[in-house]
């Protein structure tokens, strides 16, 4: 296993931790944990140099914590940093501080968490906390020992990354989605950048995007870029490595639900290391990068120069879930997130053709008739 430093702490991560998130399941009980495949895989993960384990109040429906309550048992909790979070949009007052917390101490059969996070924040959930002076709250668990380290998780756009990132001086660490398309997506690469220069460790969090870059085979133009190399690596190799070459990832973390792929990501990990890429492979990546891009039904760059739309039709949105739909093959979950996402009086086919969009629209889209086709599509009609 490769260890790295954690930003400002004194603490030697592995390069790769456990995201309890995604653990097996119990087949055709999708709420149950198969739990002694789970403890298999975790304890196997530490065995073999992991960590950092991390959880959260709401995976698997709170049942991840509970599991790792077990799992950790026979000396395995020692062994590891655990790590978990606050379920940001569970608090309505400030006695919901301590009664998370400590049902999550009671779940986990620790006395501390090693790292623990304010779950996914974003501009509502990081004005609720300031309301009610969460920092009063954090400083003292950290003196009275419960918490060793306070960071936070993000999702939400970049400039909201910075303010919540400079409105506390003494995050340890932060958590961000990153992954070789997701370079500017939320936090992003500035948001990495900025977080390692201030000091903090960062957690990288859907390295895979989800799983989606680690399809064994994938289309045909990617498979092209990445059958080139003489590299003997899977997909999700690649996107993991082009991570650990960066100096600024602290770790990464991984969401694994078989053993396999515990085994493989362990034994990237024991490959991986800063600048360990040759020019010639960050360029794969970037070329990879492309072959998927050139896969988007819509050549949209989110420049939003089509908004406002008279009609409201939420036009950049639902090209970003259309063109992610398409390109990843997820037909239904492209659906799932339309219907979810945006509301019906924002849909595509409240479009009432009056080309305001397309006369605005810098890549000159022909966005009447992407939108007609985004619709069905989306709405499976
Ligand atoms: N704080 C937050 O807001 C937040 C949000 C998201 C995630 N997280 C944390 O970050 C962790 C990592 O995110 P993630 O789970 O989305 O990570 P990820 O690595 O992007 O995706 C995990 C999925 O990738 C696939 N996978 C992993 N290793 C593989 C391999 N070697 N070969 C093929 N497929 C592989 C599996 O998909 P299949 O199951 O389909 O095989 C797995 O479920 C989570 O588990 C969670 O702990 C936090």
């Amino acid at each position: 296993m490769e260890y790295r430093n954690f930003g400002k702490t004194d603490f030697m991560t592995s390069a790769l931790g456990f995201g309890c998130m995604r653990l097996p399941q119990v087949p055709g009980e999708e709420s149950r944990i198969d739990e002694p495949e789970a403890a298999r895989m975790v304890r196997h993960a530490i065995d073999q140099g992991v960590n950092y384990i991390d959880t959260a109040w709401s995976y698997h429906g709170g049942q991840s914590e509970v599991f790792l309550g077990k799992a950790l048992q026979d000396g395995y909790r020692e062994k590891v940093a655990l790590a978990t979070k606050m379920p940001s949009w569970l608090i309505e007052k400030q006695e919901d501080f301590d009664q998370y917390f400590s049902t999550q101490l009671e779940r986990l059969q620790t006395d501390h968490i090693d790292f623990y996070l304010l779950h996914a924040l974003n501009q509502k959930h990081w004005d609720n906390y300031l309301n009610l002076n969460v920092f009063d709250w954090v400083e003292k668990q950290i003196a009275d020992g419960k918490i060793r380290h306070i960071g936070f998780s993000f999702h939400d756009e970049y400039p909201v990354f910075e303010k919540i990132l400079t409105g506390y001086d003494h995050w340890d660490f932060c958590q961000i989605q990153y992954n070789y398309m997701d370079v500017d997506y939320q936090a992003g690469q500035r948001g990495l950048q900025l977080a390692s220069e201030r000091g903090l460790g960062v957690v990288i969090m859907e390295p895979l995007k989800g799983g989606k870059l680690a399809i064994e085979v994938p289309p045909a133009p990617v498979k092209a870029v990445f059958d080139q190399t003489e590299r003997p690596w899977k997909p999700a190799e690649w996107a993991l490595q082009w991570l650990w070459n960066q100096p600024e990832v602290g770790l990464v973390l991984s969401g694994m639900s078989t053993f396999e792929q515990v085994e493989q990501n362990l034994a990237s990990a024991s490959r991986s290391g800063v600048g360990s890429l040759t020019e010639n492979e960050a360029t794969v990546i970037e070329e990879a990068r492309s072959a998927w891009q050139g896969l988007a039904p819509v050549a949209c760059t989110h420049c939003e120069y089509c908004l406002p739309c008279p009609n409201e039709v939420l036009i950049p949105q639902i090209f970003e879930i259309y063109n992610n739909a398409v390109m990843y093959d997820h037909q239904d979950r492209g659906q799932h997130t339309y219907q979810s996402q945006i509301a019906e009086n924002n849909r595509a086919d409240v479009c009432i053709e009056c080309e305001v969009c397309e006369s605005l629209c810098p890549q000159h889209l022909t966005i009447i008739n992407y939108l007609k086709d985004a619709h069905v599509y989306l709405s499976g009609g």
